[in-house]
């Protein structure tokens, strides 16, 4: 059992005068070099408060219409007097060698300059949205994509990325779940280490390498109603089961940088919740490294109700542990008068900017500012062609096949004719998804470019309709039509880039404007046909799943998604996506999750009263968490346990044996889950605990061994206490969480 020290959760009113304290007396100081205690001997109350400033790229002079940030004289000046710390929205080696010049030789203190950009998903070659990702389940393919998009942002003189999501998705309408690896905190926690180690690098001073920032830090994607920037009321100790787990894994990995979020939790919000800054983060789990504060997050803190004005806002956030104000400009203006005034200790301030100076330390800034402005690097290594085939590689390995009736897919290869019909079947604006960096529209391969480089000689009839909310009876006639004199058929829909994301949330996430009537006109025909959804979520949508004989999740697949679409409709590769969260049937059954608790009355699937669920929906979803087809089937074993009581020092490891039943070769992902059937708390119905892919031949049977690792069994049973797994232990294999085979473990 393992008990952390806890100190009550204060107030923000209470903060200013008590938080120096705890700081100074329980807090181990880490050990600065003597650069940068120098350069913090030297620096005035402004500078200091400079160092603290984040400014956004609106003020850097970004423009959003020629896509090209641009440097401005303001802002030039602003950091030549020494009030800019970093910069962030501004890219390409020149514009940001010229900030970094102006930084590094025309200020008093010559301090380089942090350079942020939201690298989400790629900066130039845009690979899958990150639940797109997710759904490969291929950890060794996700850290490549990042160190290309690491390898491309830092030779445009990026220095840190405002990424990865660890928030967990649990709700569809929350537009943001698109940034996430889905709903499982032990797989988030897995896929937010390979990110940050593949952002970071072996070493942060390597050019190649940028500051990684997980984020939003914490219980964003929790808020109420899937609404943004709401609130939510998690309890402490369901965070510790669910929220912190992919956070305080992303610490151990050595992420040098923290977002909160916007959002409150029990009405605190994200940057001056003290308990999670300070107590959990700092305390608890040593982090020593930057915390940012999301953008303009000071400022909005009036409007939470929890701070009067910006300058009681940004000395309630410093104190709650804030290093960096983004964008609100809040801490340049207000610290050093709150100092002189007495309101602010300077030991604080101090502490601050030493953890800026220090992570520019590790970047290497103070050493080689330039290193990340070479204009050589930049031309040579952003969009390469060999990070292309990366992008569609795992562009391919993110596709959910969800539905293939009558083995409607693959293609065959021999037709002549296909319709392509729908919003974005020649599309190349929304393929790449939110946050896409630099990528360019231009450079996207659409679906229809695609499935030209795949069957160059077929002929292709496109009819692009079905967004608009208006039905356009004349583009529908069209569309049936060209269903109707094809040999196959082919929707392509969603949603746009911009529907999914911040600021896109949605009450009913399903398909916009007439894509629905859409289906019902082709369904008409009798005609086989395929439905391919670009999302940032799974859409709910029953009469999609109902109506299409065959339906692909492909998220945003990113810049050589359309490639990857036609190989895979086309049998060139096989679906080895599987769904990372789980698709609800309706609106109402949001949150359901694989991880859903027990209850006193379970419920057997259908609608039923007095039981745990609706009279008039079911408990289970449409499809299941890890659900996903592929191109032939497999028939799996009870799970066996190689190690019973004893395990070894490490855990556990379970052997699944699998067949190829079918008549192709393929991929299947064998899933791990657990249960503990008793314990002080009432424990998840399953938990994701292990995967391993098996690539089987027809007729072909191998075993896969997954280990399960004793200490991921434990639970916490309170907000600090850690209780090792005890007793009865269900074991469940199998290739998604709705159909599992279990036996069990008994731990001493
Ligand atoms: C607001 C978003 O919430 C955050 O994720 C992002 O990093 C910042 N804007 C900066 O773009």
């Amino acid at each position: 059992m393992t008990q952390f020290p806890l100190s009550p959760f204060l107030p923000v009113c209470a903060l200013l005068a008590g938080l120096m304290l705890s700081l100074n007396s329980t807090q181990a100081q880490p050990a600065y070099s003597g650069r940068v205690m120098s350069l913090l001997r030297q620096m005035s109350l402004e500078e200091k408060a400079g160092q603290l400033n984040l400014q956004a790229g609106h003020d850097v002079g970004f423009d959003p219409l020629a896509r090209a940030p641009i440097t401005s004289p303001q802002v030039e000046q602003a950091i030549r007097e020494g009030k800019v710390g970093g910069v962030l929205n501004i890219t390409g080696a020149q514009n940001t060698r010229q900030l970094q010049l102006v930084a590094t030789t025309q200020s008093r203190l010559k301090i380089p300059l942090l350079i942020g950009l939201d690298v989400v998903h790629g900066f130039r070659t845009i690979f899958p949205v990150p639940i797109g990702q997710a759904a490969s389940f291929n950890l060794d393919l996700i850290s490549r994509a990042e160190r290309v998009a690491a390898l491309e942002a830092t030779a445009a003189g990026i220095n840190w990325t405002f990424a990865p999501v660890l928030d967990m998705a649990r709700d569809p309408r929350w537009g943001r779940m698109v940034e996430t690896a889905g709903e499982s905190p032990w797989y988030t926690a897995a896929v937010g280490q390979a990110r940050v180690r593949a952002f970071q690098g072996d070493q942060l001073s390597d050019p190649s390498s940028m500051l990684a920032c997980a984020k939003h830090f914490i219980g964003n994607g929790a808020t109420e109603g899937g609404r943004e920037y709401t609130g939510t009321n998690l309890s402490f100790r369901s965070m510790r089961d669910n929220e912190l787990p992919p956070f305080e894994a992303a610490v151990k990995a050595g992420i040098g940088c923290i977002m909160p979020a916007f959002n409150a939790v029990d009405g605190v919000p994200g940057i001056v919740n003290q308990r999670m800054l300070s107590e959990v983060l700092r305390k608890e789990w040593r982090f020593e490294g930057l915390v940012v504060t999301d953008h303009g997050a000071i400022a909005e803190l009036p409007n939470h109700g929890v701070a009067a004005n910006l300058s009681g806002a940004s000395r309630a956030a410093i104190v709650s542990g804030v290093d960096m104000d983004m964008a609100s400009m809040g801490f340049g203006p207000t610290l050093p008068d709150a100092v002189r005034s007495g309101a602010l200790d300077e030991a604080l301030l101090d502490q601050a900017v030493l953890r800026v100076l220090a992570i520019k330390e590790r970047l290497g800034l103070f050493d080689d500012p330039f290193a990340r402005h070479d204009t050589a690097r930049e031309k040579q290594l952003v969009g390469h062609p060999d990070h292309a085939l990366l992008a569609r590689q795992l562009a391919e390995e993110s596709l959910v096949l969800l539905k293939n009736d009558k083995a409607l897919l693959p293609f065959k290869r021999s037709a002549r004719s296909i319709a392509l019909i729908g919003p974005f079947g020649a599309d190349q604006d929304h393929l790449m998804g939110p946050w896409e960096a630099s990528g360019i529209h231009r450079e996207v391969v659409s679906l229809r470019e695609g499935i030209t480089r795949v069957q160059p000689r077929i002929s292709i009839r496109t009819v692009t309709t079905g967004y608009d909310d208006k039905p356009d009876a004349k583009a529908l006639a069209q569309a049936v039509a060209a269903a109707q004199a094809s040999e196959l058929v082919v929707l392509a829909l969603g949603e746009k880039a911009m529907d999914s994301g911040e600021a896109s949330s949605r009450a009913n996430p399903g398909l916009p404007g007439q894509q629905l009537a859409l289906i019902k006109a082709v369904a008409r025909l009798g005609k086989p046909f395929v439905v391919v959804v670009m999302a940032g979520r799974p859409m709910i949508e029953p009469a999609l799943y109902a109506l299409s004989p065959a339906v692909v999740q492909a998220w945003f697949p990113g810049s050589q998604g359309g490639e990857a679409i036609a190989r895979m409709l086309f049998g060139l590769s096989e679906p080895v996506g599987r769904l990372p969260v789980g698709i609800v049937r309706s609106v109402g059954q949001i949150p359901l999750t694989h991880d859903k608790r027990p209850t006193g009355r379970p419920s057997a699937g259908p609608p039923e009263a007095w039981v745990s669920g609706y009279i008039d929906e079911a408990t289970t979803p449409l499809y299941p968490f890890g659900f996903g087809l592929s191109y032939t089937t497999f028939a799996y074993s009870a799970p066996v346990l190689l190690d019973h009581d004893d395990g070894d020092a490490t855990g556990y490891r379970i052997k699944v044996t699998v067949k190829n039943t079918g008549s192709r070769a393929g991929t299947t992902l064998v899933q791990l889950y657990t249960h503990q059937r008793l314990a002080a708390i009432s424990q998840p119905e399953k938990q994701l605990r292990g995967f391993t892919r098996l690539y089987l031949n027809p007729g072909e049977q191998a075993d896969a061994i997954i280990t399960l690792k004793r200490d991921e069994l434990s639970y916490w049973s309170s907000e600090t206490i850690r209780q090792p797994a005890q007793g009865w232990i269900d074991v469940m294999t199998g290739p998604n969480a709705g159909e599992t085979m279990a036996t069990a473990l008994f731990v001493q």
